[in-house]
Protein backbone atom coordinates (compact mmCIF):
# COMPACT_ATOMS: atom_id res chain seq x y z
CA UNK A 1 0.00 0.00 0.00
CA UNK A 2 1.26 3.37 -1.03
CA UNK A 3 0.88 5.81 2.13
CA UNK A 4 -1.09 9.03 0.60
CA UNK A 5 1.13 11.90 0.94
CA UNK A 6 0.83 16.00 -0.69
CA UNK A 7 2.05 15.10 -3.93
CA UNK A 8 -1.07 12.41 -3.91
CA UNK A 9 -3.40 14.86 -3.57
CA UNK A 10 -2.43 17.01 -5.94
CA UNK A 11 -2.69 14.09 -7.88
CA UNK A 12 -5.77 13.62 -6.97
CA UNK A 13 -7.02 17.12 -7.68
CA UNK A 14 -5.45 16.98 -11.07
CA UNK A 15 -7.14 13.86 -12.34
CA UNK A 16 -10.44 15.00 -10.49
CA UNK A 17 -10.75 12.11 -7.90
CA UNK A 18 -12.17 13.83 -5.35
CA UNK A 19 -10.36 13.28 -1.39
CA UNK A 20 -12.49 11.42 1.31
CA UNK A 21 -11.51 12.45 4.50
CA UNK A 22 -13.30 12.09 7.98
CA UNK A 23 -11.62 13.16 11.70
CA UNK A 24 -10.65 10.03 13.99
CA UNK A 25 -9.30 10.05 17.67
CA UNK A 26 -8.60 6.40 18.49
CA UNK A 27 -6.89 3.25 17.34
CA UNK A 28 -10.10 1.40 16.53
CA UNK A 29 -11.63 3.83 14.32
CA UNK A 30 -7.68 4.24 12.81
CA UNK A 31 -7.87 0.79 11.52
CA UNK A 32 -11.03 0.80 10.33
CA UNK A 33 -10.89 4.71 8.40
CA UNK A 34 -7.62 3.51 6.96
CA UNK A 35 -8.89 0.13 5.41
CA UNK A 36 -12.32 1.80 4.04
CA UNK A 37 -9.94 3.75 1.83
CA UNK A 38 -10.37 7.30 3.95
CA UNK A 39 -7.70 9.41 1.63
CA UNK A 40 -7.47 11.88 4.69
CA UNK A 41 -7.51 12.25 8.28
CA UNK A 42 -7.51 14.81 10.51
CA UNK A 43 -6.79 14.71 14.54
CA UNK A 44 -9.39 17.57 14.69
CA UNK A 45 -10.22 19.72 17.96
CA UNK A 46 -13.59 18.78 17.46
CA UNK A 47 -12.32 16.41 19.66
CA UNK A 48 -13.29 18.94 22.75
CA UNK A 49 -16.79 18.30 21.66
CA UNK A 50 -17.23 14.66 20.48
CA UNK A 51 -14.57 13.57 22.80
CA UNK A 52 -14.33 15.31 25.68
CA UNK A 53 -18.24 16.49 25.62
CA UNK A 54 -17.86 20.45 25.16
CA UNK A 55 -19.70 23.20 23.69
CA UNK A 56 -16.59 24.48 21.96
CA UNK A 57 -12.59 23.60 20.86
CA UNK A 58 -11.41 26.47 22.69
CA UNK A 59 -10.28 24.82 25.54
CA UNK A 60 -8.36 21.97 23.44
CA UNK A 61 -4.86 21.81 24.45
CA UNK A 62 -1.85 20.74 22.28
CA UNK A 63 -0.89 17.77 24.73
CA UNK A 64 -4.50 16.98 23.95
CA UNK A 65 -4.08 16.81 20.22
CA UNK A 66 -0.54 15.04 20.56
CA UNK A 67 -2.34 12.35 22.26
CA UNK A 68 -5.41 11.55 19.85
CA UNK A 69 -2.57 11.70 17.89
CA UNK A 70 -0.39 9.28 19.00
CA UNK A 71 -3.70 7.07 19.62
CA UNK A 72 -4.27 6.58 15.72
CA UNK A 73 -1.08 7.76 13.96
CA UNK A 74 0.33 3.97 14.56
CA UNK A 75 -2.48 2.31 12.85
CA UNK A 76 -2.48 4.18 9.42
CA UNK A 77 -0.93 2.43 6.09
CA UNK A 78 -2.42 4.60 3.78
CA UNK A 79 -4.53 7.83 4.68
CA UNK A 80 -2.20 11.05 5.35
CA UNK A 81 -2.60 12.07 8.75
CA UNK A 82 -3.47 16.06 9.59
CA UNK A 83 -3.13 17.39 13.12
CA UNK A 84 -5.37 20.72 14.16
CA UNK A 85 -3.45 23.34 15.61
CA UNK A 86 -5.45 24.26 18.74
CA UNK A 87 -7.12 27.49 20.05
CA UNK A 88 -4.20 30.31 20.70
CA UNK A 89 -1.49 27.33 20.05
CA UNK A 90 -0.06 29.50 16.96
CA UNK A 91 -0.85 32.78 18.66
CA UNK A 92 2.72 33.87 17.90
CA UNK A 93 5.44 32.64 15.26
CA UNK A 94 7.56 30.55 18.17
CA UNK A 95 4.10 28.94 19.77
CA UNK A 96 3.16 28.18 16.20
CA UNK A 97 6.60 26.16 15.63
CA UNK A 98 6.82 24.54 18.81
CA UNK A 99 3.02 23.65 18.86
CA UNK A 100 3.73 22.32 14.97
CA UNK A 101 6.66 20.61 16.04
CA UNK A 102 4.83 18.42 18.69
CA UNK A 103 2.37 17.70 16.54
CA UNK A 104 4.56 16.71 14.25
CA UNK A 105 7.08 14.61 16.06
CA UNK A 106 5.43 13.73 19.18
CA UNK A 107 1.89 12.94 17.71
CA UNK A 108 3.03 11.71 14.11
CA UNK A 109 0.67 14.38 12.65
CA UNK A 110 2.29 14.83 8.09
CA UNK A 111 0.35 18.37 8.28
CA UNK A 112 -1.11 21.07 10.80
CA UNK A 113 -4.24 22.91 10.09
CA UNK A 114 -5.13 26.42 11.52
CA UNK A 115 -7.62 28.67 11.73
CA UNK A 116 -8.03 32.17 9.78
CA UNK A 117 -7.66 34.00 6.70
CA UNK A 118 -4.93 36.56 5.78
CA UNK A 119 -4.22 37.79 9.13
CA UNK A 120 -2.06 33.90 9.10
CA UNK A 121 -0.05 34.33 6.12
CA UNK A 122 3.31 34.99 8.24
CA UNK A 123 2.53 32.05 10.19
CA UNK A 124 1.42 30.06 7.21
CA UNK A 125 4.83 31.55 5.95
CA UNK A 126 7.07 30.82 9.00
CA UNK A 127 5.66 27.38 9.04
CA UNK A 128 6.13 26.03 5.74
CA UNK A 129 9.69 27.90 4.77
CA UNK A 130 10.79 25.38 7.85
CA UNK A 131 8.93 22.13 6.43
CA UNK A 132 5.98 22.29 8.49
CA UNK A 133 3.06 21.88 5.72
CA UNK A 134 -0.27 23.83 6.85
CA UNK A 135 -4.14 23.42 5.66
CA UNK A 136 -5.46 26.57 6.43
CA UNK A 137 -9.00 26.39 7.31
CA UNK A 138 -11.47 29.18 6.43
CA UNK A 139 -15.32 30.13 5.88
CA UNK A 140 -16.64 29.41 9.33
CA UNK A 141 -13.82 29.12 12.58
CA UNK A 142 -15.05 27.57 15.69
CA UNK A 143 -11.56 28.54 17.08
CA UNK A 144 -13.60 32.45 17.17
CA UNK A 145 -16.21 31.20 19.05
CA UNK A 146 -16.39 33.49 21.66
CA UNK A 147 -15.53 36.44 19.39
CA UNK A 148 -18.81 35.86 17.09
CA UNK A 149 -20.75 34.35 19.83
CA UNK A 150 -22.84 31.70 17.41
CA UNK A 151 -21.66 29.85 14.61
CA UNK A 152 -23.38 30.62 11.32
CA UNK A 153 -22.59 30.39 7.46
CA UNK A 154 -20.03 32.33 6.00
CA UNK A 155 -19.37 34.64 3.31
CA UNK A 156 -22.92 34.75 2.30
CA UNK A 157 -22.74 38.35 1.05
CA UNK A 158 -20.28 39.84 -2.08
CA UNK A 159 -17.67 41.92 0.67
CA UNK A 160 -17.63 38.76 2.35
CA UNK A 161 -17.16 36.84 -0.45
CA UNK A 162 -14.82 38.68 -2.06
CA UNK A 163 -12.74 38.64 0.81
CA UNK A 164 -12.84 35.07 1.23
CA UNK A 165 -11.42 34.65 -1.70
CA UNK A 166 -8.67 36.61 -1.15
CA UNK A 167 -7.91 35.21 1.68
CA UNK A 168 -7.26 31.83 0.40
CA UNK A 169 -5.11 33.48 -2.47
CA UNK A 170 -3.12 34.97 -0.11
CA UNK A 171 -2.77 31.85 2.07
CA UNK A 172 -1.72 30.03 -0.78
CA UNK A 173 0.87 32.10 -1.54
CA UNK A 174 2.14 32.19 1.85
CA UNK A 175 2.71 28.43 1.28
CA UNK A 176 -0.12 26.99 2.67
CA UNK A 177 -0.59 23.40 0.58
CA UNK A 178 -4.51 22.51 1.60
CA UNK A 179 -7.39 24.68 2.02
CA UNK A 180 -10.36 23.69 3.97
CA UNK A 181 -13.84 25.72 3.84
CA UNK A 182 -16.39 25.35 6.38
CA UNK A 183 -20.09 26.27 6.21
CA UNK A 184 -20.04 28.71 3.66
CA UNK A 185 -22.39 28.80 0.18
CA UNK A 186 -21.84 26.00 -2.35
CA UNK A 187 -20.99 28.78 -5.37
CA UNK A 188 -18.08 30.54 -2.97
CA UNK A 189 -16.65 26.91 -2.62
CA UNK A 190 -16.85 26.44 -6.55
CA UNK A 191 -15.16 30.01 -6.93
CA UNK A 192 -12.19 29.07 -4.28
CA UNK A 193 -11.63 25.55 -5.35
CA UNK A 194 -11.44 27.20 -8.99
CA UNK A 195 -8.97 29.94 -7.90
CA UNK A 196 -6.70 27.36 -5.80
CA UNK A 197 -3.66 26.53 -6.88
CA UNK A 198 -3.30 23.98 -3.73
CA UNK A 199 -6.31 21.27 -3.25
CA UNK A 200 -9.42 22.14 -1.15
CA UNK A 201 -11.47 20.31 0.87
CA UNK A 202 -15.07 21.41 2.24
CA UNK A 203 -17.38 20.72 5.06
CA UNK A 204 -20.51 21.76 4.25
CA UNK A 205 -18.88 24.09 1.59
CA UNK A 206 -21.01 22.59 -1.84
CA UNK A 207 -19.93 19.62 -4.47
CA UNK A 208 -17.44 21.72 -6.10
CA UNK A 209 -14.29 21.62 -3.89
CA UNK A 210 -11.31 18.86 -4.63
CA UNK A 211 -12.96 16.60 -1.49
CA UNK A 212 -15.44 16.28 1.31
CA UNK A 213 -14.68 16.13 5.55
CA UNK A 214 -16.40 15.35 7.79
CA UNK A 215 -16.47 14.36 11.80
CA UNK A 216 -16.46 10.53 12.43
CA UNK A 217 -19.19 10.62 15.21
CA UNK A 218 -21.38 13.04 13.09
CA UNK A 219 -21.78 10.34 9.57
CA UNK A 220 -22.29 7.27 12.81
CA UNK A 221 -25.19 9.17 14.05
CA UNK A 222 -23.49 9.73 17.57
CA UNK A 223 -22.16 13.34 17.93
CA UNK A 224 -23.45 15.18 20.94
CA UNK A 225 -24.81 17.24 17.87
CA UNK A 226 -26.63 14.78 16.26
CA UNK A 227 -27.80 13.33 19.58
CA UNK A 228 -28.82 16.86 20.95
CA UNK A 229 -31.30 17.52 17.75
CA UNK A 230 -28.72 19.82 16.46
CA UNK A 231 -27.40 18.48 13.32
CA UNK A 232 -25.82 20.52 10.58
CA UNK A 233 -27.42 20.50 7.19
CA UNK A 234 -24.25 19.02 5.57
CA UNK A 235 -23.90 16.01 7.96
CA UNK A 236 -25.43 12.84 6.77
CA UNK A 237 -25.98 9.76 8.49
CA UNK A 238 -24.17 6.96 7.17
CA UNK A 239 -26.03 4.20 10.16
CA UNK A 240 -28.85 4.18 7.95
CA UNK A 241 -29.72 1.04 6.30
CA UNK A 242 -28.88 -1.35 9.01
CA UNK A 243 -24.77 -1.50 8.25
CA UNK A 244 -21.78 -1.94 10.47
CA UNK A 245 -19.29 0.71 11.12
CA UNK A 246 -17.05 -0.57 8.63
CA UNK A 247 -19.86 -0.50 5.40
CA UNK A 248 -20.96 3.22 6.79
CA UNK A 249 -17.30 4.34 6.42
CA UNK A 250 -17.08 2.47 3.36
CA UNK A 251 -20.06 4.08 2.00
CA UNK A 252 -18.79 7.58 3.32
CA UNK A 253 -16.29 7.38 1.07
CA UNK A 254 -17.95 5.85 -2.31
CA UNK A 255 -20.22 8.58 -2.11
CA UNK A 256 -17.88 11.47 -1.93
CA UNK A 257 -15.90 9.37 -4.71
CA UNK A 258 -18.96 9.16 -6.50
CA UNK A 259 -19.84 12.59 -5.66
CA UNK A 260 -23.48 11.39 -4.51
CA UNK A 261 -22.31 13.18 -1.37
CA UNK A 262 -22.95 16.28 -0.80
CA UNK A 263 -26.31 16.11 -2.23
CA UNK A 264 -27.98 19.64 -2.80
CA UNK A 265 -30.06 19.04 0.71
CA UNK A 266 -26.40 19.47 2.61
CA UNK A 267 -25.14 22.33 0.86
CA UNK A 268 -25.76 26.34 1.38
CA UNK A 269 -27.06 28.35 -1.33
O1 LIG B 1 -11.92 19.88 14.26
C1 LIG B 1 -12.44 19.40 13.25
O2 LIG B 1 -13.03 18.31 13.25
C2 LIG B 1 -12.35 20.18 12.01
C3 LIG B 1 -13.10 19.66 10.83
C4 LIG B 1 -14.55 19.58 11.06
C5 LIG B 1 -12.79 20.38 9.60
O3 LIG B 1 -11.69 21.18 11.98
NA1 LIG C 1 -10.92 21.87 13.95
Amino acid sequence: IKPVNIAELRAMRARNEKIASLTCYDASFALIEDRAGVDMILIGDSLGMVMHGGNTTTPVTVSDIVYHSRCVAPHLKRAFLVADLPFLSYATLDRALDSSMRLMQEGGAKMVKLEGGREQASIVEYLAVRGVPVCAHLGLQPQFVHKMGAFKVQGRDDAAAEAMIHDAHVLAEAGADLLLLECIPAELGRRITEASPVPVIGIGAGASVDGQILVLQDILNISPLVTLGRRPRFVKNYMQGGVDIQGAIRSYVDEVKGAAYPAPEHCFG
